[in-house]
């Protein structure tokens, strides 16, 4: 498969390495300075994009991936906002989009596996519960995406009763109906979450620390390799089971 990159920083060249081991070829980087012209030349040249750029240049890169029919993987956290809106023009123009907060597998299982220990526990008396997140100190968003996914899946699973807090009030308590989200940013951290859950007896937590990008990488790639021949918006979590059964044709 040849693979069009959008942004070659920290992950964008992960994508690459991961991409490359697995027998892809990279069709072309498409930066910040790139001009229209070489991006669409790169788009039409790929199979599929992988997007790990910034939030604001999300609704641009849909738009290219629409305008050459490529299939576009969206690693970009921070575009929350916009991503209804983006869901109802790929649908409306017959695109494939596939996005993460995170494409590392392990945190997907992770997620699933925190949601279910939380929901579980806090139906009992005396239960609290936090998250926190550590990421290196380039991040330019917070909390991380996953951390806001976690938040969002855990506040659901409780029907709302208990509902996340960033930041933590500086003037008063935190209310029983609030849980607390912790966001560090500390040196070269690639991305840890963790769930805390203190009971009146007991205190569990359970962590996902990533030992590098790679992971992060190669669920992408998975994720790019599943979305060729297919057309929608679809959310990695979502397919994950469909993307582990999926064999590419080399
Ligand atoms: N989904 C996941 O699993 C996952 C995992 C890790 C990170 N992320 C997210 O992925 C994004 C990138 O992370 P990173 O650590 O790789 O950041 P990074 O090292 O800052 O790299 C971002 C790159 O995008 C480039 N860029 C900015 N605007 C662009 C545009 N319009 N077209 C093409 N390239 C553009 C930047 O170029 P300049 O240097 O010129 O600004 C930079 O090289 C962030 O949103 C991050 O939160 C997601």
């Amino acid at each position: 498969m040849r693979i069009g990159l959008i942004g070659y920083g920290r992950m964008g060249q992960a994508v690459e390495r991961v991409a490359t081991a697995r027998g892809h070829t990279i069709a072309g980087v498409l930066r910040r300075e790139t001009p229209p012209e070489v991006r669409l030349q790169i788009a039409q040249q790929s199979d599929a994009l992988i997007d790990f750029s910034l939030a604001d240049a999300v609704p641009a890169n849909v738009a290219l991936a629409l305008q050459t029919r490529t299939p576009l993987i969206i690693g970009v956290t921070g575009w929350d906002a916009q991503r209804e809106a983006v869901a109802q023009q790929v649908q409306a123009a017959g695109g494939s989009v596939l996005y993460a907060p995170n494409f590392s597998i392990a945190v997907q299982v992770f997620l699933q596996q925190a949601v279910s220990l939380a929901a579980q526990l806090l139906t009992l008396e005396g239960w609290d519960v936090a998250l926190e997140e550590i990421h290196h100190r380039g991040k330019s968003d917070a909390p991380s995406g996953t951390a806001r996914a976690l938040a969002s899946r855990l506040q659901h699973a409780l029907n709302h009763t208990r509902v996340a807090q960033y930041p933590v009030p500086a003037d008063h308590r935190l209310p029983d109906a609030q849980f607390a989200v912790g966001v560090v940013r500390l040196g070269s951290e690639f991305g840890t979450h963790r769930l805390m859950l203190d009971g009146p007896y007991d205190w569990i937590e359970l962590t996902h620390r990533a030992k590098s990008r790679d992971g992060f990488a190669y669920g992408a790639v998975r994720a790019a390799e599943w979305l060729v021949g297919r057309t929608g918006f679809y959310h990695f979590a979502e397919v994950l089971h469909e993307i582990l059964a999926h064999k590419e044709e080399r």
